[in-house]
């Protein structure tokens, strides 16, 4: 493989440097394009082509449909790790061991409590408030009660403000719940695991005992995982972006949350069930939206279909198309719509529109089948997205503090009006 890529401009060449991967990716190192070219620079809307930093934490390969947090593939980490687990080794680079994970989930509980001024914010927004708008402003809201910048150069202060963010999120994304549900905010039971308290945090009744059935915590669980890093996706870049010009964490974390909110990421897995319960009243009628979706005319989209980087089936939608039937299964659920998504997913597999352009089910398409069964209200769908993307959002924060990149500050191809003389306003 050769050490350079040459660019060849009015007859002049360029030697850049080429960079390679652990995963053999490679890359054309273009940070001194501009000096050397006296003033090239590169444009690729959406990124789609360009890479914006090194990172050891997520690997994927679209094409082949592999995905990995820190070298541990995602089908393992799904069986036989916990979502605790998986955050740690994300954040902190290996897998804890058993003293080490009983200290970091202590430390979270010992941090897992919110100021009671932050039910004033909450009090603030009207009942219909789509959650996540509410996540994002508490999320923000946070640095108003934890006001310290952290140094990221000092490991106390970093592990400080993660499990500070690990203990208050969960909270955080109950209350957003038990608002819309008008139920009383507050807390869960620190003897309980860092999942099962989330959920009873989500659903205890204040005048009832709590119980869950173990199979519903472990669904979640695992959704938790398959949802917790996926390298440099829209909001994850966003959390660096904001990171990057020293926005402290709390902060770049409620940037991310607003992206993930967006129908073509993360609100897509509300956009599915949305989608499904349409056809389901539509007669069932896949034909018809398949139609629409391929209609250039229509701005209906197949949700929970394509992806940027995945042109082979999404490792995770495996996963959890086959967790949809064993948790339906255990529960006694029989909901049509799961039979809809299978159907729409055969016609599209089938359909050439799809084939040729390596649209394959993603994350989304069968989420929100399992977070129904398991009574999660659908406007609460990306909200859990965001609870699994925390440590992803927290560990790509970090390595991009620690490796000290530079602040994000992307250049662009001028279109507007050349230089032109001011008019009176009577002239124009
Ligand atoms: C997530 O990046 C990540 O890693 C994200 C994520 C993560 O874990 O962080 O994996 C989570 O966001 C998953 C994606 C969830 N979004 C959806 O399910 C929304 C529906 N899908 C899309 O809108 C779309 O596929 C995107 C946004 C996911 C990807 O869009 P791209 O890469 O910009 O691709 P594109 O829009 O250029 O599409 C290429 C072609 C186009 O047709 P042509 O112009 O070539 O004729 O495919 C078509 C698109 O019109 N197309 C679809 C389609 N997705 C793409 N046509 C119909 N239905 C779809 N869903």
């Amino acid at each position: 493989m050769s050490e350079t890529a040459t660019l060849e401009i009015d007859g002049k060449k360029y030697e850049l440097p080429l960079i390679t991967g652990t995963e053999n990716e490679i890359a054309i190192d273009i940070k001194t394009l501009r000096g050397v070219t006296g003033g090239v620079t590169t444009i690729d809307p959406g990124y789609k082509n360009t890479g914006s930093c090194e990172s050891a934490i997520t690997f994927l390969n679209g094409e082949e449909g592999i995905l990995r947090y820190r070298g541990y593939s995602i089908e393992e980490l799904a069986e036989k790790a916990d979502f605790l687990e998986v955050a740690y080794l994300l954040i902190f680079g290996e897998l804890p061991t058993a003293a080490e994970l009983e200290k970091f989930h202590s430390d979270i509980k010992a941090e897992s409590h919110v100021d009671e001024d932050v039910k004033k914010i909450l009090d603030g927004f009207p009942k219909a408030a789509h959650p996540m708008g509410v996540l994002s402003c508490l999320t923000s809201a946070l640095v108003a009660f934890n006001p310290n910048t952290v140094n990221v150069d000092s490991e106390e202060e970093m592990y400080r403000a993660i499990v500070k963010i690990m203990g208050k999120f969960p909270v955080l994304t109950a209350w957003a719940h038990r608002k819309r549900a008008g139920l009383p905010l507050d807390y869960g039971d620190n003897s309980l695991g860092y999942v099962e308290n989330f959920h009873k945090m989500m659903f205890h009744r204040p005048n009832d005992e709590y119980s869950v059935d173990k199979k519903i915590v472990n669904a979640i669980d695992k959704l938790l995982i398959l949802h917790a890093d996926h390298e440099q996706n829209c909001s994850t870049s966003t959390v660096r972006i904001v990171g990057s010009s020293h926005a402290g964490l709390f902060v770049s974390i409620s940037a991310g949350i607003s992206a993930l909110w967006g129908p073509l990421h993360g609100g897509a897995n509300q956009a599915v069930i949305e989608m499904l319960e349409a056809i389901k009243e539509d007669d069932g009628d896949t034909k018809k939206y398949m139609a629409k979706a391929k209609d250039k005319e229509d701005p209906f989209r197949l949700m929970g279909f394509g992806h940027r980087v995945y042109k082979n089936f999404d490792p995770r939608a495996k996963i959890i198309k086959v967790a949809a039937d064993d948790v339906l299964d255990s529960l006694g659920i029989d909901d049509p719509v799961l039979n809809i998504a299978k159907g729409l997913e055969k016609e599209a597999l089938e359909d050439q529109y799809f084939v040729d352009r390596k649209l394959y089910p993603n994350v989304d398409f069968y989420s929100g089948i399992i977070y129904r069964a398991l009574g999660i209200p659908v406007e609460m769908f990306t909200p859990m997205f965001a609870l699994g993307r925390l440590p992803g959002w927290i560990a790509q924060w970090k390595e991009m503090r620690q490796r000290k990149e530079p602040i994000g500050r992307p250049r662009q191809v001028y279109i507007g009006e050349t230089q032109r003389a001011f008019k009176q306003i009577g002239d124009r």
